[in-house]
C-alpha cells in the first residue's frame, strides 16, 4: 500500500464537544500520523469553495452554515493508506448507520453535523491539502 496523505476535518459539533484529543488518539492508534494542523473558523467564502462540488444540493446552505458556526481543527494525516484508512475511521456519513466505534458513531448527531471530514480519494486528498495548507506549512516527507 502507498504511503498517503489526506485531509481531515474536525467539525464544528466535535470541537464544541472538546472532543479533538480523541480523535486525534484514534488517528495515531491506526498509524495516521498529524502532518500539519490549523485551528480556524471559516469564513462563508471559505466554506463554500471546500464544498463547492455540493453547491447544488438541497442541504448546501445548511451544511455552509454548519461548517461555520463555531471553529473547526483542521488536519494533514499521512500513513499507508491514509484516505481509506481515514474513512474507514470516521464511518458512514450518516451516524446513524456508521458502524460502531467509528468517530461519526461516537461522536455525530445528524447526518448534517457528523463531526469530521475526511478526503475521499487521492485527487480530492492533494485538492483538498492545498486548499488550507501552504506546501511551507507540511512537514517534509
Ligand atoms: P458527502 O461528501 O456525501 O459525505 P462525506 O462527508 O461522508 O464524504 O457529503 C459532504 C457533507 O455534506 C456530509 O459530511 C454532510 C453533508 N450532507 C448533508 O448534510 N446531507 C446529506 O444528505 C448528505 C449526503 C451530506
Amino acid at each position: 500500500m502507498a504511503l498517503e496523505r489526506t485531509l481531515s476535518i474536525i467539525k464544528p459539533d466535535a470541537v464544541a464537544k472538546n472532543v479533538i484529543g480523541e480523535i486525534y488518539a484514534r488517528f495515531e492508534k491506526a498509524g495516521l500520523k498529524v502532518v500539519a494542523a490549523k485551528m480556524k473558523h471559516l469564513s462563508r467564502s471559505e466554506a463554500e469553495g471546500f464544498y463547492a462540488v455540493h453547491r447544488e444540493r438541497p442541504f448546501f446552505g445548511a451544511l455552509v452554515e454548519f461548517m461555520i458556526s463555531g471553529p473547526v481543527m483542521i488536519q494533514v494525516l499521512e500513513g499507508e493508506g491514509a484516505i481509506a484508512k481515514n474513512r474507514e475511521l470516521m464511518g458512514a456519513t450518516n451516524p446513524k448507520e456508521a458502524a460502531a466505534g467509528t468517530i461519526r458513531a461516537d461522536f455525530a448527531d445528524s447526518i448534517d453535523a457528523n463531526a469530521v471530514h475526511g478526503s475521499d480519494a487521492p485527487e480530492t486528498a492533494s485538492n483538498e491539502i492545498a486548499y488550507f495548507f501552504a506546501t511551507t506549512e507540511l512537514c517534509p516527507r
